[in-house]
């Protein structure tokens, strides 16, 4: 048998858990040729950026990269450098001529063809352009025979459940650059779930634009049906989804957090704007008053839920009123937690023809003056918790060494993990018998003693291996 050489890939993936998903496959993808990830770019035969383009900011991001790698691609002419993702799905060979040592431009639907161009550009040394878009189940359906290499170490995975998107928001550049949305076969998701779980993975974060609409198209079983085998997986501790559209959330969805014992009690759920006549204008398709509903029948049903959301800012024509009604509404929900964004005209989308631009300035104020009235909110909801035990599934070591707080060996190191609202939990273990390694991806109860902005910080309560044991009894009563 012919043996490969062994060849490094460094991989800077930029943007959404999509794209991290994707890197993972790209690496996997090209091992058969020899690659294996380097976080070295000294090292690196292969480089490729996996782009974002929902802001400009994302894009700048990927050129300011790629202006780095001139000097190492003079220095060393044979590496290959590629970029993919969305925004080489939308400016194709610009990207080419804007950067002339690109060897690889591939967009969203390629990742499946790029083994055989990297092979042909490593003999050949010519430059591709691969954008071409398919609308074929199929392409995704393979791949769930890949599993991601950084992952099986993992205790938490991502796994997408379908791509591409249909709503055309006015602002968004997704269905552009990832196409129609279509989804997996469930056969073959929860075949890749159950190869995860065997790998050591005890959370499973489903992935895709708009979840909620899952299977819809292809009539396949819904969302909820899908969350519920998923929930079947013996081993797996945990199921978080992302990301889901107001207008298709049902209520067997919201049923799903109360009857399925391995569903985190969290839902991002992003609402945009608070105002209607700027919702119409972003083409969500609900209005405040029908995203409240939702919120207040959600929490009815899971009382505990965390509710987290995005939030743009300077949309065109939003007026000050507009901004206030945003206020008002993060007011009345009380999120845990947003993610807030300046609007950013982006080609393809139709927002970019909308007249009544914002200034770059007031956007900027709006944006600080949102984060600054969110941060209170967040803080007062993590200070709630204060003096509560929460199942924190452990996910590693913080960096931090907790000099102060000693074990017999001399250091106590602090675990990290999250609760199943996704709030951080630090934590340390007085016990001097428990093995620290072992709770790695375990659950451990924690009471919380202190609560910051974006984290809170405990003690353990109650060893992992009794918790895991009580959690298991429940899910084999349900
Ligand atoms: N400008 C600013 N934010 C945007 N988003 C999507 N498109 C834009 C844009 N053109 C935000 C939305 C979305 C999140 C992923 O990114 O809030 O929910
Ligand atoms: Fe973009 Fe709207 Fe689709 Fe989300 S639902 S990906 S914001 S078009």
């Amino acid at each position: 048998m012919q043996s490969i050489d062994k060849k490094y890939i460094y991989m800077n993936t930029i943007g959404c858990q999509m794209n991290v998903y994707d890197s993972e496959r790209i690496i996997q993808s090209l091992q058969p040729l020899g690659y294996i990830e380097s976080l070295s770019l000294d090292m690196a035969d292969l480089i490729i950026v996996n782009t974002c383009t929902i802001r400009a900011k994302a894009e700048q991001k990927a050129f300011s990269f790629l202006g780095r790698l001139a000097k190492i691609k003079k220095k060393k002419p044979g590496i290959i450098i590629g970029v993919g993702g969305c925004m080489a799905q939308q400016e194709g060979k610009n990207i080419l001529e804007r950067v002339p040592f690109i060897d690889i431009v591939f967009g969203t639907h390629a990742v499946e063809r790029l083994p055989r161009h990297i092979e042909k550009i490593a003999s050949k040394r010519y430059r591709v352009v691969d954008v071409e878009m398919t609308n074929e189940i199929e392409e995704l359906e393979h791949k769930e025979s890949i599993i991601p290499k950084q992952q099986v170490e993992e205790i938490s995975c991502f796994l997408t459940i379908m791509r591409g998107c249909d709503n055309y928001c006015t602002y968004c550049v997704v269905p552009y650059v990832r196409g129609r949305e279509i989804s997996r076969d469930p056969v073959s998701i929860v075949k890749e779930a159950r190869k995860f779980v065997k790998t050591g993975v005890k959370e499973i974060f489903l992935l895709g634009q708009n979840v909620n609409s899952y299977g819809k198209k292809e009539e396949l079983c819904s969302f909820h049906e899908l969350l519920s085998r998923v929930n079947n997986i013996e081993g797996l501790l945990r199921i978080r989804f992302t990301t889901s559209h107001p207008k298709d959330l049902t209520e067997d969805l919201m049923r799903a957090f109360a009857n399925l014992d391995k569903l985190c009690h969290h839902i991002h759920l992003p609402v945009q704007s608070g105002s209607n006549d700027i919702l119409k204008k972003m083409n969500r398709k609900y209005t405040r008053e029908r995203y409240v509903e939702k919120i207040n029948q959600l929490r009815n049903i899971c009382p505990e839920i965390a509710v987290t959301s995005d939030i743009i800012v300077g949309f065109p024509g939003e007026t000050e009123d507009d901004f206030r009604q945003t206020l008002e509404l993060i007011k009345l929900i009380e999120y845990d937690g947003l993610f807030a964004f300046q609007y950013s005209d982006r080609p393809n989308a139709s927002a970019s023809g909308l007249p009544d631009k914002i200034s770059e300035k007031t956007k900027r104020d709006r944006l600080n003056e949102l984060l600054e009235f969110q941060g209170h909110i967040t803080k007062k909801k993590n200070r709630v918790l204060i003096g509560t035990d929460q199942e924190v599934l452990v996910e590693g070591f913080s960096k931090k060494e907790l000099k102060n707080n000693t074990t017999s060996k001399g250091l106590t190191y602090q675990l990290t993990g999250r609760t199943p609202a996704n709030k951080i939990v630090n934590f340390v273990c007085d016990d001097k018998t428990t093995d620290h390694q072992e709770m790695v991806g375990q659950v451990a109860s924690v009471r919380i003693e202190k609560a910051f902005s974006h984290s809170l910080w405990g003690k353990l309560v109650k060893n992992h291996s009794s918790l895991n044991k009580l959690k298991g009894e429940k899910s084999y009563a349900a």
